[in-house]
């Protein structure tokens, strides 16, 4: 598999979602490459060297904390929320990392750790799960006054759900904006990767593997069989909404 990455400067049922990134836990840091990517993007854009606290939302087995260590960035106490049991058990442990087991759509989450203007909000690729953004994106913005997010458009698989005729199950990436406007001052940049694979199979054998498709409907057997004979690309297209984002809240 080869990445390829293109910067354009300018809900599904939860315990579905939840389910196949628990499935595929172990394997899924063989599959993350996209993902991998984006968070090591994703912490490039922090400004800071130094943060009392920095909450991690949907942290899966640790992509940005590892960048963060990586890039010498250094904190008090590292907060690992993610609602899958098995992704956490994945994470880096220790003394000052403090492991959630919480779901962000629900409201139990925003009472799961303290509020504090200085701390660091991140999250990458994992809030186009987010059932209600505008429930999301208001609770968060009450947490921390800085947040970055790195989140995945619609516009993913775009020409395979085309072939397939189905609709993207994430949102746009006017509608990421759109909720998030509302809650802090943001500023964007929408990157496009391309993932080349050898085969349409390992083609989709990778969405299954990667928790990308989370809880997306399953195709049927014919609609497989066509997208196999149909597919034009030899890659999967991707979309990802970076946004460096102050809190109106705290302002
Ligand atoms: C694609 S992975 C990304 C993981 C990690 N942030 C990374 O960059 O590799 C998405 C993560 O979000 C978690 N997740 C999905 N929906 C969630 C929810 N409603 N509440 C908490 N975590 C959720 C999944 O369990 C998974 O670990």
């Amino acid at each position: 598999m080869k990445v390829v990455r293109i910067v354009h400067t300018t809900q599904e049922n939860k315990s579905k979602i939840i389910k196949e990134f628990s499935r595929f836990a172990r394997e899924y840091n063989r599959h993350n490459v996209i993902q991998s990517e984006v968070a090591k993007q994703l912490v490039q854009y922090l400004r800071a060297k130094k943060y009392p606290v920095i909450i991690d939302i949907g942290c899966g087995s640790g992509e940005i904390y590892k960048n963060i260590q990586k890039n010498h960035i250094f904190f008090d106490h590292f907060v690992a929320l993610d609602l899958s049991q098995e992704m956490l058990q994945m994470h880096p442990s220790g003394a000052a990392v403090k492991k959630i087991c919480r779901d962000f759509n629900a409201t139990e989450a925003s009472t799961s750790f303290d509020t504090q203007e200085e701390a660091l909000l991140i999250s990458s690729s994992a809030l186009q799960w987010s059932q209600d953004l505008d429930f999301t994106f208001s609770w968060l913005s009450g947490k921390t006054k800085k947040a970055y997010f790195a989140i995945f458009t619609s516009s993913t698989f775009e020409t395979l759900h085309q072939v397939a005729k189905i609709h993207s199950p994430i949102y746009t990436e006017d509608q990421l904006k759109q909720s998030i406007n509302k809650y802090y001052n943001a500023m964007y940049e929408t990157h496009a990767y391309k993932l080349h694979f050898e085969s349409t199979y390992e083609m989709l054998n990778y969405i299954k593997k990667s928790g990308v498709s989370g809880g997306e409907k399953k195709l049927t057997y014919k609609q497989v069989k066509n997208l196999i004979k149909e597919y034009p690309l030899n890659y999967l297209e991707f979309e990802v909404l970076f946004v460096e984002a102050t809190s109106c809240r705290f302002v």
